[in-house]
């Protein structure tokens, strides 16, 4: 079987070290392994909680364009493109609407989840409840199979294979169906030891953070409270740093002895703080070296983006042809 990836963000701020152990890595690695990959950036979905914002879409379009070229998303390998650019994700979501009952949108947990947080309630614009039938589409215009996505995902991969199931059970076999890859490393947590590294919980390290704000973070991460005096004997789990140590520091013998050193107590926190911050400077700086020549030369990542979105294009108008054929909406050919 012919193996695509596609994967997008939305363009809402910079991207996070979440974001990184969630989804980009795997990117990078797939982007190898495949014959094709797309990476869109998902500013049409954006929209849909953020209709009244269209600056902040528009601005961090090359935000996050920019902090995946700096990862190693290469445009060599990966075709960047942007979801509006390509009217034919549009038409494939109309025709994937009677597909899907409102009752159905309501039930996915991610919305459902979503609407809580933004006090939706009955008031949510119908463009945000419906995002995953556009999220089905914006994966199924391309064929893509492959998409590597944080958890939070699942919902909506699910519920488009719910939506390639049907099509093809109704007009013919089209669509493969979608495998998520998610990643191994659980869910990273926020530096005040929430469960989610979020933009809107402020709790987020950015892959374009400097030096001097990654030791302001982690100086503040979260630890263990009751740590009060060097001494005291110190916990481990849901302690931020050493959470964040065992992802990113490739010393594993020299972290677990320092895990026995905090857990008797005469390690303060200090100690292991400088050590994460050297950790992650290490991790983000030549990050950062890569993403300085795009932020210095914008134009690039534009010309990156234009010359994606047109080969986009012409694989989407295939695609389109294909399903109007077999939905039989095919009258002038
Ligand atoms: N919903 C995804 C997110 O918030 C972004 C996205 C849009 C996406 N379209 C996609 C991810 C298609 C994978 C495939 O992160």
């Amino acid at each position: 079987m012919n193996k695509t990836v596609l994967t997008g963000d939305r363009p809402t701020g910079k991207l996070h070290l979440g974001h990184y152990v969630g989804s980009i890595e795997n990117r990078i690695r797939l982007q190898n392994e495949h014959e094709k990959s797309f990476y869109m950036i998902a500013d049409v979905q954006a929209l849909t909680d953020n209709a009244e914002n269209p600056e902040k879409v528009r601005s961090n379009v090359l935000e996050v364009a920019m902090d995946n070229l700096a990862c190693g998303l290469d445009p060599e390998k990966t075709t960047f493109f942007i979801q509006s650019q390509i009217p034919e994700i549009a038409e494939l979501t109309i025709y994937f609407m009677n597909l899907v009952t409102l009752a159905r949108l309501r039930r996915n947990p991610t919305v459902k989840n979503e609407m809580q947080q933004k006090g939706y309630g009955d008031d949510v614009p119908a463009g945000f409840l419906m995002y995953p039938v556009s999220q089905a589409a914006d994966i199924l215009t391309f064929k893509a199979n492959t998409v590597p996505v944080g958890e939070d995902q699942l919902p909506v991969l699910e519920q488009a294979n719910e939506i390639a199931h049907d099509f093809n059970r109704i007009y013919g076999e089209v669509f493969d169906k979608i495998t998520h890859i998610t990643s191994a490393t659980p869910r990273l947590m926020g530096i005040d030891g929430n469960a989610k590294m979020s933009k809107s919980l402020g709790n987020g390290i950015y892959l374009s953070d400097s030096r001097a704000e990654i030791e302001k973070k982690v100086m503040a991460m979260y630890t263990d409270p009751t740590h009060v005096h060097v001494q005291d004997p110190g916990k481990v789990e849901g302690n931020v740093v050493f959470t964040y140590l065992d992802i990113f520091d490739s010393n594993h013998d020299e972290v677990a002895e320092l895990k026995e050193q905090y857990k008797k107590g005469g390690l303060g926190d200090v100690v292991i703080k400088k050590r994460l911050i050297d950790v992650l400077d290490n991790f983000l700086s030549p990050i950062r070296e890569r993403r300085a020549v795009y932020e210095s030369n914008p134009q690039l990542v534009t010309d990156i983006l234009q010359a994606g979105t047109e080969r986009a294009r012409e694989i989407a108008k295939q695609t389109l042809a294909e399903v109007k054929n077999v939905m039989k909406i095919n009258y002038f050919n």
